[in-house]
């Protein structure tokens, strides 16, 4: 059995739904408010909790073999602390008390840089420690930007021609097929190469965060129309929003830090992800493509 985590999010009903064309047994971590019923029609288990709850993840991890860690805190609730942090440390330990074989964590490009003003990297950071030193098996994943992100805005670009890039157009990012990140994480516990290694998870290309609008423009036919303040104006911004609400402030740290610096794979990293896994990691223009039917 797998328990998948965050089962409801962009990468997380993505793990459950290759784990299900696999015929393997899927144990969904859901809340009660989300949309759940698709992934109980693929023939998962859903198993309602929350993962700001202990027993709740204890629970949930009896019985299983394998544990897939997808979930991170949303605007929905919970913080770096207590999703992105705690409920992972909660879940490695009870891991270890059910014997599990495996388990796949996934971080962020960029957790070892020692970001100190952006807690999900830090909390990334802070677990892949623990987990290294846990005794468990393990797979740590630490992907680059979601192609599934940029799925809204290609469909705003569609309707509008509009394209808002802050910062410098020229800062790299591998974009990451968001199905190819599922299928590495569905199968790296059973995959021997893939055992206690860590993972920088990027798409083929190191694409300049300026080429984005002109893949878009490719996709659509359309010239893009481009929105392009400084990194400042999120200091600007956070500054402002601080004096009412200190928490977002804080949480709009880890935006800035994704604004501000590269997040790209080397093509040793890109090679070494397809030699491991066994497959060609797909462009962010096929990405979209599929999903955008153009
Ligand atoms: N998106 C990116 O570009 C990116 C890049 C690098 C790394 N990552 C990491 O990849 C992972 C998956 O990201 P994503 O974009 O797929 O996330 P997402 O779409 O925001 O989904 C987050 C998931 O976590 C669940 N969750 C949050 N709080 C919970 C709680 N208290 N109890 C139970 N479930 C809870 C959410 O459930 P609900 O549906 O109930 O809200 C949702 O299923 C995260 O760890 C993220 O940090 C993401």
């Amino acid at each position: 059995m797998y328990l998948v985590t965050g089962a409801t999010g962009s990468l997380g009903k993505r793990v459950v739904r290759y784990l299900r064309e696999q015929q393997q047994p899927v144990r969904a971590f859901v809340r009660l408010n989300s949309r759940y019923g698709d992934l109980e029609q693929r023939g998962a288990q859903a198993f309602i909790g929350d993962l700001g709850h202990e027993r709740d993840i204890q629970k949930a991890c009896q019985g299983v073999s394998y544990v897939i860690s997808a979930h991170g805190s949303n605007s929905d609730g919970g913080t770096a602390q207590s999703i992105d942090y705690r409920a992972n440390i909660d879940l490695i330990d009870a891991a270890k008390a059910n014997g599990i074989q495996h388990f796949v964590f996934i971080s962020v490009l960029g957790s070892d840089r020692g970001y100190d003003d952006a807690p999900v990297f830090k909390a990334k950071r802070a677990v892949e420690q623990y987990l290294e030193t846990s005794g468990l098996n393990y797979t740590i994943l630490r992907p680059s930007g979601f192609a599934s992100s940029l799925i809204p805005l290609a469909e705003r670009y569609q309707q509008t021609g509009l394209y808002l890039l802050i910062g410098d157009p020229q800062t790299r990012s591998s974009i990451v097929s968001t199905d190819d990140l599922a299928r590495i994480a569905a199968t790296a516990p059973q995959i021997d190469a893939a055992k206690n290694i860590v993972f920088a998870v990027g798409g083929p290309q190191a694409l300049e965060r300026g080429e984005i609008p002109k893949i878009f423009q490719n996709l659509f036919d359309r010239e893009p129309i481009l929105i392009n303040p400084p990194v400042l104006a999120i200091d600007g911004l956070r500054n402002l929003l601080g004096m009412f609400n200190p928490e977002l402030k804080a949480a709009l740290g880890t935006l800035r830090t994704l604004l501000a610096h590269e997040f790209y794979c080397t093509s040793d990293e890109v090679e070494r992800l397809q030699t491991t896994f066994g497959f060609q990691l797909e462009t962010l223009e096929s990405f979209l493509r599929r999903y955008l039917s153009v």
